[in-house]
């Protein structure tokens, strides 16, 4: 077991914020897992688990063990004429399976090309994008327990998956550390290209027969022109979640707001919170080193050397204004550490 003492955990976060970690350990096994998690329990230390650390906000130091999640591997666990179970490890990331399963023909995840973070995070909020969530493909996951180390099989049910949550975000908040995640992909994929501008992406590429590659090519370009690049400028992707109204709530704000999109959901509207946070004037925005990416609003930004708690203030501000003008609360999808 390696400890690291007074870590700093800049490189470990897109948003590319540098909290100190008072412990930190890299986790390349089961057993070096077992040992940190022993060694926890009994010191009573907190334990806080990080993948790819996209889709955290630090906001001060973290009190107790960091655990880097490095846990490494791919194998098929089942395969019939129109499927392939593939097992991945947790530490894996998310994107070279999408690229393993296109060059492999199995399909299902290329909608989810470039989503960064690790195969461990993928479960926890859904990942999902064009039209495609990760629950989709979803067969089962191994997890430990951290507090009493037993191990446990959540099937795709048991993960109690909804948009952007799952029961690690609600009543297995921070309980387990998840080892792998199982998916079935298909031998005979259909390719799902109806989502946002996908098709028309794939005409500009001048696609005829359209296939995994193709697609995820395509979803690949789209985010390249939409969403920052966190190696350049920091950020966790969406920061706010969509949110959900009643349609008598869509219908009065459609009366003054005739050009505002949305979704049909089995309860209502979804709104994209993009164009709330657009409507009440925040693209673009900057102050200092923090701000609002000017292609795509629903994405905080940190320019240089932001605070976590500037970025966090900022989505307040973001948070009391849409609240204001639209009577919709929006929800943070990013989790805050
Ligand atoms: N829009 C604006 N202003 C903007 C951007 C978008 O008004 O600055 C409006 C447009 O009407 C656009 C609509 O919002 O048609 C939807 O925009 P986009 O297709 O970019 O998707 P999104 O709803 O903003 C969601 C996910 C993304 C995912 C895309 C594509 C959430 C919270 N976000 O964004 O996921 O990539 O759809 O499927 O659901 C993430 O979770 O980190 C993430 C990037």
């Amino acid at each position: 077991m390696n400890i690291e003492f007074k870590k700093h955990l800049l490189a470990h976060n897109t948003f590319g914020i540098d909290s100190i970690a008072e412990e930190f350990a890299q986790i390349q096994t089961e057993d070096e897992l077992m040992e940190v998690l022993q060694y926890a329990n009994k010191n009573q230390t907190a334990l806080h688990v990080m993948g790819g650390g996209s889709n955290i906000l630090f906001v001060h130091d973290m009190k107790g063990i960091v655990l880097l999640n490095q846990l490494k591997g791919m194998q098929i666990a089942y395969e019939d004429k129109e499927v392939v179970h593939v097992k991945c490890m947790s530490g894996e990331v998310w994107h070279e399976c999408v690229l393993w399963s296109v060059a492999h023909h199995v399909g299902g995840i290329e909608n989810l090309s470039l989503i960064p973070g690790t195969i461990g995070a993928a479960p926890i909020q859904n990942i999902g994008a064009y039209g495609v969530e990760l629950k989709d493909v979803f067969v089962e996951l191994e997890a430990i327990h951290l507090h009493t180390l037993e191990k446990k099989i959540f099937t795709n049910q048991e993960c109690a998956f909804a948009y952007r949550d799952s029961i690690f975000k609600t009543k297995e908040k921070g309980n387990y550390f998840i080892l792998s995640v199982t998916m079935a992909l298909s031998k005979q994929p259909i390719c799902k290209t109806t989502y946002g501008t996908i098709q028309q992406e794939l005409n500009e590429m001048q696609v005829d027969a359209v296939s995994i590659k193709s697609v995820s090519d395509a979803v690949i370009r789209i985010r390249r022109s939409k969403l920052p690049n966190p190696a350049e400028i920091g950020n966790a992707g969406s920061f706010f979640k969509n949110p959900e109204i009643t349609t008598a709530h869509y219908e009065q704000l459609k009366n003054t707001y005739e050009d505002m999109p949305s979704f049909d959901t089995v309860n209502g509207k979804k709104i994209p919170a993009a164009w709330l946070i657009e409507k009440c004037g925040w693209k673009g925005y900057r102050e200092g080193d923090f701000g609002v990416h000017n292609k795509q609003a629903l994405v905080l930004v940190n320019y240089n050397h932001a605070k976590g708690s500037d970025i966090l203030s900022l989505s307040e501000k973001i948070i009391s204004s849409v609240q204001e003008k639209f009577s919709i609360q929006l929800e943070r999808e990013v989790n805050i550490w």
